[in-house]
């Protein structure tokens, strides 16, 4: 007898699938990447959304990224650290354009304009890849609308770490839509902590000793005029609310906005 089965080709779609556009590693531990945005993904800069690849059982892994590309972006992009045993950067760390990965499109998050109270001063204070979800921001046109300064802080502990950052703020000065308010609005402190660099030290320390204020030449955070974000690890995030909190700020959400918010930077 003909047993002839109908067999279907093996292609795996992914769940949510979304196509890697390009791939840049920038040390042993840092890379950043861009993929295809659903046509029907909206988000407010600072969310983040979940992504990952399929596990071996065929069940998805997943992590909280921040989306790192300006809402008018036609792509997204995310900055990653690479941890080699860690489950899902182990692998993610190798993929390349033309790769798909998963993406939920359900954006969230605290790292928005909306969870603060209006103010004259910005503060954005990240450290590693903390700095993911201020790329949105600072390329973000209603930062410059609702804000007369914006300070990002990025405190690294090597000099190449901080090139992702260097090099958003650089494009995001002669950016055609941007480049003007950023230019008369954005300024950019880095700080390393373990190698040199014209900058030294934790931003704890410097916000502590008031260096950065007089570097920055602006007077103290006040609770009146400055607005925080932080993103960075828990340790850090902890030692920069109690820092915000001595200035008198409080911290805000999404249904009750304050003067600052933080998020932990999710992998690593
Ligand atoms: P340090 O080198 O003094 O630990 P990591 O690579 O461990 O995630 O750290 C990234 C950067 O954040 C490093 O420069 C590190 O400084 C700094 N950092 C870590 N913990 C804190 C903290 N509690 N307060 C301020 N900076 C911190």
């Amino acid at each position: 007898m003909n047993q002839q089965t109908s067999v279907q080709p093996a292609v795996k779609t992914l769940p949510d699938a979304q196509t890697v556009t390009a791939v840049r590693h920038w040390t042993d531990d840092l890379f950043s990447f861009r993929v295809t945005r659903p046509q029907s993904l909206r988000f407010r800069s600072g969310e983040f959304v979940m992504i990952g690849l399929l596990k071996e059982d065929g069940k998805p892994l997943l992590r909280a990224y921040s989306i790192a590309s300006p809402s008018w972006d036609d792509e997204l992009e995310f900055y990653s650290i690479k941890v080699q045993d860690g489950p899902l950067t182990s692998r993610l760390q190798h993929i390349q354009p033309g790769d798909q990965i998963i993406l939920r499109p359900k954006p969230v998050g605290t790292l928005v304009l909306d969870a603060l109270l209006p103010g004259k001063r910005l503060w954005l204070f990240a450290t590693g890849t903390g700095i993911a979800p201020f790329a949105s921001l600072i390329r973000d046109p209603e930062t410059y609308e609702r804000y007369d300064e914006v300070i990002l802080t990025h405190t690294c502990r090597e000099v190449a770490a901080l090139e992702y950052g260097r090099q958003l703020v650089e494009e995001t000065l002669n950016h055609e839509f941007i480049g003007e308010d950023a230019r008369a609005k954005l300024r950019y402190f880095p700080t390393t902590t373990r190698e040199q660099s014209p900058q030294m030290g934790r931003i704890t320390d410097l916000l502590r000793s008031g260096e950065v204020f007089q570097k920055l030449g602006i007077p103290p955070i006040s609770a009146e005029t400055d607005r925080g974000m932080v993103c960075g690890s828990l340790a850090f995030n902890l030692e920069i609310k109690e820092i915000l909190e001595g200035f008198g700020l409080h911290e805000g959400a999404n249904s009750e906005p304050a003067e600052y918010v933080v998020e932990k930077a999710f992998v690593g």
